[in-house]
């Protein structure tokens, strides 16, 4: 088991940008005693039930062949215990069912089919995640971006393979990598000193189906640990997987670095490896001192402690 950070400090909860509306759902349950866990589940999954956010969870923008696949983990940095689920299609809260992949599962990671069977069997519902906005979106994206497909449009598999073939996948997607992807991320700290980390997407727009970015992959999107802090990244996942960016983080400011430059050292490594792809981070040590960076744009995320009326916005790092 591991202990909670020597020092108790006030109960407090960060977000990314789209988390900004939601941060008061999780900074109540602190305020009233209420774990990490507990707040930044019910944080993300109001994020995951907004179908506004076209970006996580319900009406999260879909795959190449216009299927939204959900992505999402979470980590209890007391136990170093983590739960997480990749490519979900039916369900519109995957960070409950990672909840409960971590909690009532001997697994870290579901995916699929797998995922889906373990969620209903755990009595979450199946529902459809597609709403009028992402299939007119997807419809419209396609439509405009690859018209010589005609009537291959409808058949599926033959568009996915003819769009591959044609259209030269890797460049096209790092095209897209570029701007065409949002996450949730989200760190608590309770009043017993313990943190946890959680992370939502639907991964990036048009991806190719199967496609698992690092939100539910421990050490690359999530990771939390009570002895140093949590971590968390948006953007380019593919680059943060090859890095273990969240984990690094943590690393770092094991070793001896602050919050801030262990933020900004996590995105001098994803600028080291000069590929196309934005990439952010978010993170909070166990003093409480937050900060986030970006190779994108300044980023801008949102604080809230146990005192606060309305979250607080602060500024990161460009690196
Ligand atoms: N960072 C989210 C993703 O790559 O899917």
């Amino acid at each position: 088991m591991i202990k909670g950070g020597i020092m108790r400090v006030k109960p407090m909860i960060i977000g990314t940008r789209n988390a900004r509306e939601m941060l008061h759902i999780g900074v109540e349950i602190l305020r009233d005693g209420g774990s990490a866990l507990d707040a930044v589940e019910a944080t993300v999954r109001a994020v995951e039930d907004n179908p506004l956010d076209f970006t996580v969870g319900y009406g999260g923008l879909p795959n190449l062949l216009g299927e939204t696949e959900l992505d999402a983990s979470i980590m209890d940095g007391r136990t170093l215990r983590a739960g997480a689920v990749a490519a979900v299609k039916h369900f519109k809260n995957p960070i409950s069912i990672a909840r409960k992949v971590m909690e009532e599962s001997p697994h870290v990671l579901l995916v699929g089919e797998g995922a889906e069977l373990f969620a209903e069997s755990m009595g979450f519902k199946r529902c459809d995640l597609r709403t009028d906005h992402n299939r007119k979106f997807y419809e419209a994206f396609v439509k405009d971006k690859i018209p010589e497909l005609g009537d291959e449009f409808a058949r599926w598999r033959n568009y996915l393979m003819e769009y591959i073939r044609n259209y030269r996948l890797r460049e096209w997607y790092e095209r897209l990598s570029m701007e065409h992807h949002g996450t949730v991320n989200v760190i608590a700290i309770d009043s017993r000193g313990d943190i946890c980390t959680g992370v939502s997407t639907s991964g990036l727009f048009l991806k190719l189906p199967g496609r698992v970015g690092d939100s539910p992959i421990i050490g690359a999107g999530n990771y939390a640990d009570n002895r140093v802090g949590g971590a968390a990244c948006t953007g380019r996942g593919e680059l943060t997987i090859r890095l273990s960016t969240a984990r690094s983080i943590i690393a770092y400011m094991k070793a001896g670095m602050s919050v801030a430059e262990a933020c900004m050292q996590a995105i001098r490594d994803v600028n080291a490896l000069e590929e196309t792809g934005g990439v952010s981070c978010l993170a909070m040590d166990n003093r409480g001192n937050t900060y986030a960076a970006s190779n994108r744009r300044t980023p801008i995320y949102y604080y809230m402690d146990v005192d606060s009326e309305a979250p607080e916005e602060r500024k990161g790092s460009l690196v």
